[in-house]
Order: C-alpha cells, then sequence, then structure tokens
C-alpha cells in the first residue's frame, strides 16, 4: 500500500470504529461482536504505530491510558459549575416556584425535568470540534484537568460531528434520538456546524458507572477478599481522579450529557437536550413541563422506572425551560435559581432516642442532637441525627426515651422525621433547652426573628474553638496539621486565645505539649508560614462572617478588587468596608439585607477589628490572584454589542477587554444580551436597542466599568 492509500485505510478504520462506539455505547444498539470491534482497533494501532505521521488526537487509539500523571494540572471553568437545591415534595417544589414566580411576574412559567444521575460532574471542551480539555467540578471555579481519563470512556466523542457518522441507515424509518437531527432549528444546526470547524464548545454532563459494571467490580473484589465499594458514584469519581488512565481505562465508565453551556442560539434548555444528542452524546431522559402537577407525574413516572434503568439516579432535577429568564434568575449562594433537584424520598428506619444534648457552633447557637441507638440505614451505621433548634423538638414533640423514625438524605446529618408515641412507656423524658451554655455556663438567649439560641457570651469557648476551626480548615488558611484535636489542646494549653495568636507559634512552644514530635511541630510551623500568604476571597471566608460562605466571600472580594483602592492589604480591606454603606451592601448582587447586615456588622465590630489589625500585624498577607483581578464580576458572563466609534478605544481593543473580563461579544441586537455600548454616530443598533430596553453604556460609562 502506498502512503495515500494507508491514509486511506487509516480514516476508514476510524469512521467505522467510531460509528460503532457510537451505536453501542451512546444508542445501546450493536451490529458487530466485541472481538470484531477488537480486531479493527488493533489493525488502527498497528498501522499508527507505524505511520506516526497519521496519528491524530481523536483517534479511537487515544482512548487508551497513557503515562501515570505526577499531578493533575488546574483548569479554571470559563463560568462557575455550580450546584443545585434540594426538595423533597410537592409543597417544597411550590414554594420554590412561588419563589420564582415573583421574580417573573405575569410570565407563565414552564419547565423541563430531566433525570438527576447519581455520578460525577465533568466539564467538556471541544476546540474545532475536538475534544480538547475535560475538568471536574473542584470548587466550582477551579477543577482538575482530567482530559486524558475521560478519553478512555467511549460515550464522549473525541470529534464532534452532525453528518459525518453513517448513521443515515440507522434513522431510516426509525424514531430514535437521532432523529432529533432533523428537528433541529436551521439556524441552530448552521452555528453548530460553525462552531464545529473553528470555536469553543462546552458541554456538561455527568460521568457515571453502570449498575452491572458496579455490581461485576464488586462481585470480584468479594471473590478476592477485598472490600467491597459502597456505591457507583464513589468508585465513579475515585476512577475519574486517578492520575493513571490506565486504572480509568479498565473502570468502564460512561457519560451522560445535560448541557450545553456555549450560547449557539438556543433560547430553552429543551433544545440543548435536542442539540447534544444530535452532536453524539448520550442524554437522559427529559420532558418539558408546565406546571407542577405535570412535574410530580413525571417524579413519579420515573420513580416507578428507577430500579430498572440501567444507572443509579437520586431524583430528577427541574429547570427554568427559557434560557434568557433562566439567566435573569441569577444564582443565590452555589446553587442558580432557575434550576431545583427533586429527590427521592431517603431511605428511613426506626430507632430510639438514648439522649439529647447540645452542641456550640462557631456563631454561639446551640444545637439539639439526639444520640440514637446505633441502626443501619442504606449500609450507614446512624448514631445521631440533628434536631436544629427549640421549634423542631417541639413540633416533633421528641423526647429521651422515643421510638423515632430517622431519615437520612445524601450525606448530610440524618433527621428525625417521626416519633412513635404509640410506642411510649411513660419514662419519657421531656427536653428543655438549656438556660445557660453547657461549655461555658453564660445565659443564653434567643433573638427575636431567629430560631436558634445563642451562648451570650462572645468569647465562649466552644464558639472560639470553632472558630478557629473554621479559619484553619481547608477552604478558609488551610493550615495542614492543625485539626479539631490540636486546637481543642492548644486552647486548653492557653496556647491560643484568637486566630492571630496561631501566626506566632515556635516549634519550641509546641514540642513539649503531648502530641508533637519534633518533626510534627517542625511541619506545623512550616504550613503556617505558608498559610499567611492567603487570597482575598479565603481570607474573608476564614473569617466566619455569619452568613458570608465561600460564594459570598468571593463576591466580596471582586467587589473590594473592582473598587478604586485595588485592596491589596487587611489595612485596606478594613477601609474598604468602614467606608461602605449598608445600603450599598444590600444592593451588591445575590446579597440580600441579613447577609449585608451581617457583614456590615462584622466590620463596624471592635472585636472583629482588633482580630484583623492583630492578622495584620502578624505577618498575613492578603492578595488578589490574577483570575481575580481579571474577570470583572460585572462583566463576567454578560453579552455586549457595541456600536457606533469611540475616542479612546478602537472597537478591537474594547471587544479584546470585555473578553479579557470574561465578558462575550455579539454582532447583533437581541433580547438575549445585556449591554450596547455606544459610541459616536451609531448605527441602527441604538434605536433598536433602545427599543427592546437594553441597558444602554456611554464611553465613559463603559470606561467606568472595564476600570
Ligand atoms: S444540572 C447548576 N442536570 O447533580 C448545576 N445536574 O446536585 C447544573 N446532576 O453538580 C446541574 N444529573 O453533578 C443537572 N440532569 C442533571 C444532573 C445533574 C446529575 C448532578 C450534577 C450537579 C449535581 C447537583
Amino acid at each position: 500500500m502506498n502512503k495515500f492509500k494507508i491514509e486511506q485505510r487509516i480514516k476508514r478504520l476510524k469512521k467505522e470504529i467510531n460509528y460503532h462506539r457510537y451505536l453501542y455505547h451512546v444508542l445501546d444498539k450493536q451490529e458487530i461482536s466485541d472481538a470484531a470491534l477488537d480486531s479493527l482497533k488493533h489493525e488502527l494501532f498497528l498501522l499508527e504505530q507505524k505511520y506516526p505521521e497519521f496519528l491524530t488526537f481523536d483517534s479511537p487509539s487515544q482512548r487508551v491510558g497513557g503515562k501515570p500523571l505526577e499531578k493533575f494540572k488546574k483548569v479554571c471553568h470559563r463560568f462557575p459549575m455550580l450546584s443545585l437545591g434540594d426538595v423533597f415534595n410537592q409543597e417544597e417544589l411550590k414554594n420554590w416556584e412561588e419563589r420564582i414566580q415573583k421574580l417573573a411576574p405575569g410570565q407563565k412559567l414552564k419547565y423541563f425535568a430531566e433525570l438527576k444521575i447519581d455520578g460525577f460532574a465533568v466539564s467538556l471542551i471541544y476546540k474545532d470540534g475536538i475534544f480538547f480539555c475535560g475538568s471536574t467540578r473542584g470548587d466550582g471555579r477551579i477543577g482538575e484537568d482530567v482530559t486524558q481519563n475521560l478519553k478512555t470512556i467511549e460515550s464522549i466523542p473525541l470529534k464532534l460531528s452532525i453528518h459525518s457518522m453513517p448513521f443515515e441507515t440507522l434513522r431510516k424509518g426509525k424514531k430514535d434520538k437521532v432523529s432529533n437531527l432533523k428537528a433541529l432549528d436551521k439556524k441552530i444546526r448552521k452555528n453548530l456546524e460553525k462552531i464545529i470547524k473553528k470555536g469553543t464548545l462546552e458541554i456538561r454532563g455527568e460521568v457515571y458507572m453502570a449498575k452491572k459494571v458496579f455490581e461485576k467490580i464488586n462481585q470480584k473484589r468479594l471473590e478476592k477478599s477485598e472490600p467491597v465499594y459502597a456505591n457507583p458514584r464513589n468508585i465513579a469519581a475515585g476512577s475519574i481522579r486517578q492520575l493513571d488512565s490506565k486504572i480509568t481505562d479498565s473502570r468502564d465508565l460512561e457519560f451522560l450529557a445535560y448541557d450545553l453551556i456555549t450560547d449557539i442560539g438556543q433560547k430553552s434548555h429543551s433544545e440543548e437536550h435536542k442539540i447534544l444528542p444530535a452532536l453524539g452524546f448520550k442524554t437522559d431522559q427529559g420532558k418539558i413541563c408546565g406546571s407542577v402537577k405535570k412535574i410530580i407525574d413525571f417524579f413519579k413516572s420515573i420513580q416507578k422506572k428507577r430500579k430498572k434503568l440501567p444507572y443509579q439516579i437520586d431524583g430528577i432535577v427541574i429547570s427554568v425551560n427559557n434560557n434568557l429568564l433562566y439567566k435573569k434568575l441569577g444564582v443565590v449562594g452555589k446553587a442558580p435559581r432557575g434550576s431545583i433537584a427533586l429527590k427521592f424520598p431517603a431511605e428511613e428506619a426506626t430507632t430510639q432516642v438514648e439522649n439529647i444534648c447540645v452542641q456550640v457552633g462557631r456563631t454561639g447557637a446551640l444545637t439539639p442532637v439526639a444520640y440514637l441507638k446505633p441502626v443501619n440505614i442504606e449500609g450507614i451505621t446512624i448514631t445521631r441525627a440533628t434536631l436544629h433548634n427549640e421549634d423542631e423538638i417541639k413540633k416533633l414533640d421528641v423526647r429521651i426515651g422515643d421510638t423515632v423514625i430517622v431519615q437520612r438524605a445524601g450525606d448530610v446529618i440524618p433527621d428525625i422525621v417521626k416519633v412513635l408515641p404509640g410506642l411510649r412507656t411513660g419514662k419519657e423524658k421531656k427536653f428543655q433547652m438549656p438556660k445557660n451554655c453547657p461549655i461555658c455556663g453564660a445565659k443564653t438567649k434567643r433573638i427575636s426573628g431567629e430560631v436558634a439560641v445563642y451562648c451570650s457570651n462572645e468569647n465562649c469557648f466552644a464558639k472560639e474553638k470553632e472558630e478557629l476551626i473554621h479559619f484553619v480548615s481547608r477552604k478558609a488558611f488551610n493550615i495542614e496539621g492543625l485539626g479539631k484535636k490540636i486546637i481543642e489542646h492548644l486552647m486548653n494549653e492557653g496556647l491560643i486565645f484568637s486566630a492571630a495568636d496561631i501566626f506566632y507559634f515556635k516549634k519550641g512552644d509546641l514540642e513539649p505539649l503531648e502530641r508533637f514530635a519534633e518533626k510534627s511541630a517542625e511541619n506545623l510551623i512550616q504550613s503556617i508560614e505558608k498559610a499567611k500568604k492567603i487570597s482575598l476571597a479565603r481570607f474573608i471566608y476564614a473569617l466566619g462572617i455569619r452568613h458570608v460562605g465561600e460564594e459570598t466571600a468571593r463576591l466580596l472580594a471582586q467587589q473590594t478588587a473592582n473598587s478604586k483602592q485595588q485592596t491589596t492589604n487587611i489595612e485596606d480591606l478594613i477601609d474598604f468596608f468602614q467606608k461602605i454603606s449598608l445600603e450599598e451592601l444590600e444592593n451588591i448582587q445575590d446579597i440580600g439585607p441579613i447577609v449585608g447586615k451581617s457583614i456590615y456588622s462584622f466590620f463596624h465590630s471592635e472585636k472583629s477589628l482588633k482580630l484583623l489589625k492583630d492578622l495584620s500585624k502578624a505577618g498575613v498577607e492578603v492578595n488578589l490572584p490574577q483570575n481575580l483581578q481579571k474577570v470583572s464580576f460585572r462583566i463576567s458572563g454578560k453579552t455586549f454589542v457595541l456600536t457606533g466609534s469611540m475616542e479612546t478605544l478602537s472597537r478591537e481593543q474594547a471587544k479584546e477587554k470585555i473578553r479579557n473580563l470574561g465578558g462575550n461579544i455579539s454582532s447583533s441586537v437581541s433580547k438575549n444580551m445585556d449591554y450596547l455600548v455606544c459610541g459616536k454616530n451609531p448605527g441602527s443598533k441604538f434605536e433598536k436597542a433602545k427599543k427592546l430596553g437594553i441597558k444602554i453604556l456611554n464611553e465613559g460609562e463603559f470606561l467606568k466599568m472595564i476600570k
């Protein structure tokens, strides 16, 4: 064979293998035996070895695991990978609908309901149609590059195509997923063709292990007397995060797509569910529902089928179908307002309450906890359940000695859902919230409008301990080697009173203490030293301001970064938050009055100001990470259209600025855009945008925004 013929043979082999891959892994169909397919793959492999000049990134041979990696590279998600809020019944679902209806008055809401796969979320980036980068969710903003591992999953296409696959034959006379191709909007199809040729496309979905594969793996482990895996989700997650992709390869994972992130003109989530299979992805079942009742019907029908499905699901996901409205609804905490997970009821069991004790948390709130007679739910032994607060105890009328129903949902702390009074003996004891803090003895108080009872002592040992644990935790200062037990120990020895004390430790202070060998003292000192340099977002999170979680901390960091001062040290931070008014704080998008007040009072409390100053004195340095400086909170994710000429910037420079700050550019005015930047002598875009009520920025306003 001459070289041309070899190249042709390689091309045909790739196409044929890809066709059978698609049939088998996406459409669950098979035309040739596994052995025959292996033999085609083998021929391709040998040819590519001999003629490496014909080896391409999208070749099926590239799915084989490569050399183990030292560690994963980090990937910054262009759009954050969010999580979902949960509801468990019709009433909670209705409340969710009411909340969004309030934000979209007068609009008829339609939803797309689909399966919630119990797997591991990943993002796939295709550049010019070729699978280029796959990453894990990580903390939502930064994930890990697991491209090589994802390449081993056959249901992930290495190259995207719309027409090129020979499944025309398959389609004839059959109404299967592929017929979605025909139903695609013409414009969408054109845009897809364009972006596959040149451009970036991001798709998200779930990697999972089929129930059958999971059982087989566990069976083998049993035979070898090895411990079995608890569930397919854990093993899927573990397999994706393997540095050796050969291990991933051996695990037979699969992929289901549920989200098309890139805007190619799709107007609804249901449309995305047509586009994804047309691109060669397997998708989950879904349905457009016009009401909560219809969603519940869908939920019930899925619940019936659940056991027969080839993969595990833990509920359904419901999303507002209109993408424009979805975007407008925004994000609360780490979850989009426009989506919610309706979970299957958790597994339940009955047991007895042996005691009720209270725990004092970081905010000083007293949480009653029920100590239970050990009981097994879904393979996990439960000994404790949270009773949340005084009102919950009253509502349940739970007493020490009662027989109760406990429920476990996902990884959260189990709940007591019901007491069985028929089993009472008369010896059960009622529980009262203590009038004094069980740790420091100070009076407890209940703030009006809140359900929690608090310890009134600002310096309560338990509160300070929890604050410190939070301060050094992984998402905050991340001080390795400084866990719960050690903090307690150091506090008991009187070596730390406040977070700032941590930074003054010397090796000699630690070594005499029990638990500290010379090496571990040295390691701890080193990790404390390393932790002194911290990003602004982590720093704010570490402060433990009530209601300020990771996401809000990031938002606040972004705000301060955008401010004129370009906060780079703690003094600047204090200055910024002392100057900002309560009203300004409350008006920041995604910060409401409760969170705003909490931030405001934190930065106006003497105790917190002292802590901040002490931390600064102790040598803590806050810094703005690159991506925080670059991505503007007001611009990221927003779509801009430019018209007219500007005096200080060329069109190209303006576009580059917007892109660098995380914004998108569109060439035409539509309802889907956010801002029209209007220079001198604007064109017809100006009138059109005005009619649509789009926000128009003049040059000065635009410059201020990108500053
Ligand atoms: S939509 C805003 N759809 O559930 C997040 N998620 O509990 C968009 N998941 O992190 C997710 N099946 O890993 C969506 N059909 C589905 C899903 C799904 C499973 C996972 C996903 C997400 C988690 C949230």
